[in-house]
């Protein structure tokens, strides 16, 4: 066969530089496959390794949140300062436009209200539908010491079965109940059971005692969501510690979209996550951006 595209003297093989092979920039990550490493580097930015994930879910079992009432209005104009979104299906497809540049964290489990007992989820999307929405990850409710335990961790399992299918990786949320006390202990507990069974990233709280136990017990990037809405400077110091004791990001939905600045509140967030900033320079920043 004639080399059609040129003479063999004009290639250049560098048969004397060895192929570079760089490891996976995420803790735990290095041995997944191509396309679920090229997802979570959609979520996480390869630069600071880090995530700031706007949570916009909290409408699958508690209906139109403060802030929520009108994603159109009050959430697409944070949508450039995200790095991913971390919504259900439902307001993806209605909602968010479709040639958004911004990963997608697709809430998969629900079933329950806030009016029945939370942890009864199940499997409320198919992997076949993540897969048309081109999400990013799926995110499923895990209620460790909760009445459904059992039942939440078997929902997290199976999609992480169904996911390293299809090579889209699944963050656990861990829940926690009303009457639980949240500690490192419990944390580590829920955090390590969830990475232990296959998740690829894990949703928890931050607690001001002994963080940094729960991220070095567990195998797997960590993220913290924000919780109950607390002023602005508390909502960034909570994200600062957390990120120094070794979390890799937010999931923060109310303590952005429920701030007096949601778009002043996130880019001070971002400081927070992917600069490093400290907190009083973050709220400086936030009271410069609110103006
Ligand atoms: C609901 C969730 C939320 O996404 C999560 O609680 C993050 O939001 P917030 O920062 O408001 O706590 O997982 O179950």
């Amino acid at each position: 066969m004639p080399d059609v595209d040129g003479t063999d003297a004009a290639k250049q093989y560098y048969t004397d530089v060895p192929q570079t092979s760089k490891r996976y920039f995420l803790k735990g990550s290095d041995s997944l496959d191509w396309g679920m490493k090229n997802r979570l580097g959609r979520i996480f930015n390869p630069v600071s390794g880090k995530t700031v994930m706007l949570a916009i879910d909290h409408g699958y079992f508690q209906g139109p949140t403060t802030g929520l009432e009108r994603i159109d209005v009050n959430i697409l104009p944070l949508e450039p300062y995200a790095d991913t979104l971390m919504l259900t299906r439902g307001i993806l497809r209605s909602i968010i436009p479709p040639d958004t540049q911004k990963s997608i964290v697709l809430r998969v489990s629900g079933g329950t209200s806030i009016l029945k007992e939370l942890s009864n989820e199940a499997l409320a999307v198919d992997i076949e539908d993540a897969v048309r929405l081109n999400a990013s990850a799926m995110a499923v409710q895990v209620f460790i010491g909760g009445e459904y335990e059992k039942e939440t961790i078997i929902n997290m399992t199976r999609m992480v079965d169904m996911g390293t299918r299809y090579g889209i990786p699944t963050l656990a949320v861990t829940a926690v109940g009303k009457d639980m006390v949240r500690d490192a202990k419990y944390f580590r507990l829920a955090t390590r059971i969830c990475a232990e069974l296959g998740a690829q990233y894990i949703k928890t709280y931050y607690v001001p005692e002994d963080f940094e136990t729960v991220t070095a017990a567990c195998p797997v990037p960590i993220v913290i969501a924000g919780g109950k809405k607390i002023p602005e400077l508390d909502a960034l110091r909570m994200a600062y510690q957390a990120i120094q004791a070794g979390a890799a990001g937010v999931d923060m939905g109310r303590n952005i979209f429920q701030s007096a600045s949601p778009i002043a509140m996130i880019q001070a967030v971002r400081a927070v996550v992917h600069d490093n900033e400290i907190p009083e320079k973050a709220f400086d920043l936030y009271n410069t951006l609110k103006k």
